[in-house]
């Protein structure tokens, strides 16, 4: 996804469009631009690469204006190139965008033939000539945008300016989020309300097809079918300060560290501190009698999706279903009457987890989202919404999120269980202590930090890392290799650890190092057979359990990483914490971008 923002203020906007753009840096880094109104003349700079290439653009050749607009992009047509760079413009129009224009090239083939000359590969160029072709047509702007918008399928959030028109800015949103923001007697557009936090904290989300125009006194909203609609304007909670990266060096490590505050956090919103029970919102459907629970969602989320998906089975007794959200739709499993689908998003604004969820909808689903931004696409199409408390994640690479969304989900399959007749009040309140320890058992895995950063030299020279887990540390082998192989660009693969002698046991030698997840319980046993017969060929492991896991079988391990001994309901939520250190240590010995790392986005907001 892309980052867009628009100011129409009073003083020069160049430095609070780049700083605005740092905010928004997270969802796209390849190249970035702006485009101000220079006595009513567009003047843009743009610049292949991250922020700081447009920054000292900027600093050589500075911009004035009162108004204007920004980009950070994540390629999807054209090279990640200065000339791909948005603003797109010509000498009247200038326009980000952040989506996909659909049929852009039946639109382009038109437009060419009316005489309008292309200058880029990109999609979001038919934008600026449709508008202009309307312009021509002596329309305002805000009719030649109301029309250009009927003509556009796909998915976008824009904010367009006007040559000569210091007073007007135009924006819209279909598909791709878009906020309003209103500040003293300057307004604003951007992507989210972080992009906006440090001008203002009066905030209204657009709804899906409506455009907006901007003038120095407010905002008019316009629905779909271009009435004027009343939007609500809320106070959001964003602070600047939220976002620095304090004394971390990365935000990924600044988040990986505040993992036991944010899990904290949550559970106190879910769990009743004095009964030791689960305590949801009111939920719009009997979580006693659901025939079936179908959860969807892509990347983290998905793993943290499928260790519910043990909790649920294992817990509840409660049938579940999990598929990536961008193959859910293409099996069209038919889902019973009366069923949930259950969809998982840190941004809430992932495109195959929302189409998704739009299929679950039409297939007659009840939808329960587990989100991190609640004013998101996806919070605001489910029919009950349970929070994460992560606060904003920055790091492309998620970490708090994923834990926090595992929080959420364990207290749902604790809640399902109780409704379900599946367990007493005992059980419950023994589950429910053991989530409440997690907090400060989080925070003795991290006092591993150092000794995780010695292992990791080893992992640095791998070519490929193997990653081992069974029952619901099953998940945490796949989320560990997907956290290596994001950041630290190492290849890696979770495997479960009883598939292991099927295939991937071929691999092993002394060069490729297994990571084994293996909590002591009921598991560990048949884990660890599999552990001899990787040091059996020569493997070198290093093995995260606990004392006990430790005392049998870390003899065996090159490394070993202690977890304190907990309730093995928990495990999952503690596991996760050494592997994203381990793949965060790796990838800085290894110098790579670890917060923006190569082709990643925050958030995918294409199909
Ligand atoms: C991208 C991010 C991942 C994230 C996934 C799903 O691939 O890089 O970190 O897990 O999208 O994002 P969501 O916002 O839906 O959780």
């Amino acid at each position: 996804m892309c980052g867009i923002i628009g100011i129409l203020g009073k003083a020069p906007v160049a430095p609070l469009l780049l700083d605005g753009l740092k905010r928004l840096e997270y969802r796209g880094y390849d190249s970035a631009g702006l485009a101000t109104l220079v006595n009513g003349a567009i003047e843009r700079r743009r610049a292949e690469g991250k922020l700081v290439n447009l920054a000292d653009r900027v600093a050589a050749e500075p911009l004035a204006g009162t108004i204007g607009i920004g980009h950070t992009r994540w390629a999807t047509h054209g090279r990640p190139n200065e000339a791909n760079a948005h603003p797109h413009a010509n000498g009247r129009v200038a326009v980000v965008h952040n989506g996909i224009i659909e049929n852009f090239q039946e639109l382009r083939g038109e437009l060419e033939a009316a005489g309008y000359a292309f200058e880029t590969e990109t999609d979001t160029e038919v934008i600026v000539h449709l508008v202009t072709a309307h312009l021509d047509q002596q329309k305002t702007p805000q009719e030649a945008v109301a029309a250009t918008l009927k003509r556009l399928e796909g998915a976008f959030a824009l904010a367009i300016v006007f040559a000569g028109r210091h007073d007007l800015m135009v924006g819209a949103r279909r598909g791709s989020p878009l906020a309003v923001g209103y500040g003293e007697g300057e307004m604003y557009l951007g992507s989210d309300a972080l992009a906006l936090a440090p001008l203002t904290s009066r905030i209204c989300y657009l709804e899906e097809g409506d455009w907006v125009e901007l003038t120095g006194t407010g905002a008019v909203v316009h629905d779909a079918a271009d009435a004027v609609v009343a939007r609500e304007v809320r106070q959001t909670a964003h602070s600047g300060a939220l976002i620095g990266k304090g004394q971390y060096r990365h935000f990924m490590q600044k988040e990986i560290f505040e993992q036991p505050a944010v899990i904290g956090d949550t559970l106190h919103a879910h769990i009743h501190p004095a009964l030791w029970t689960v305590e949801l919102p009111d939920l719009p459907f009997d979580l006693a009698a659901l025939p079936r629970v179908t959860i969807s969602a892509c990347g983290t989320a998905y793993y943290a999706g499928m260790v519910a998906k043990y909790w649920f089975e294992q817990i509840a007794r409660q049938p579940v279903e999990l598929d990536i959200a961008s193959e859910f739709r293409y099996r069209e499993a038919p889902l019973p009457e009366g069923g949930i689908g259950l969809f998982i998003s840190q941004s809430g604004e992932t495109a195959d987890t929302l189409a998704a969820l739009r299929y679950a909808k039409a297939q007659g689903q009840n939808v329960l989202s587990v989100v991190n931004v609640p004013e998101s696409t996806i919070a605001r199409e489910s029919d009950a919404v349970l929070r994460t408390l992560a606060g904003p994640e920055i790091g492309v690479a998620s970490t708090k999120a994923f834990t926090t969304q595992l929080t959420v989900l364990a207290c749902l399959a604790v809640a399902a269980a109780r409704a379900r007749g599946a367990i007493d009040h005992d059980r419950e309140a023994e589950l429910s202590a053991a989530l409440v320890e997690v907090p400060a058992r989080a925070a003795e895995v991290l006092n591993h930090d150092e000794a995780i950063e010695a292992i990791s030299h080893e992992l640095a020279e791998a070519r490929d890392v193997l990653y081992l887990g069974r029952g619901s540390t099953y998940p945490l082998a796949l989320e560990g290799a997907l956290k290596l192989k994001e950041i630290s660009y190492i290849h890696a693969e979770g495997y479960a650890a009883g598939e292991m002698k099927h295939g991937p046991i071929a691999l092993i030698d002394e060069m490729v190092p297994v990571i084994v997840c293996a909590p002591s319980g009921p598991l560990f046993d048949k884990t660890a057979s599999n552990v001899q017969e990787v040091v059996a060929r020569g493997g070198r492991v290093i093995f995260i359990s606990d004392k006990p896991g430790i005392a049998r079988l870390g003899e065996q391990a090159a490394y070993t990483i202690e977890i304190p001994e907990i309730d093995p309901f928990v495990a999952p939520l503690l596991y996760a914490i050494p592997v994203q250190l381990l793949a965060y240590h790796t990838a800085v010995i290894k110098g790579t971008d670890v917060d923006q790392p190569r082709n990643l986005a925050k958030a995918v907001t294409v199909e």
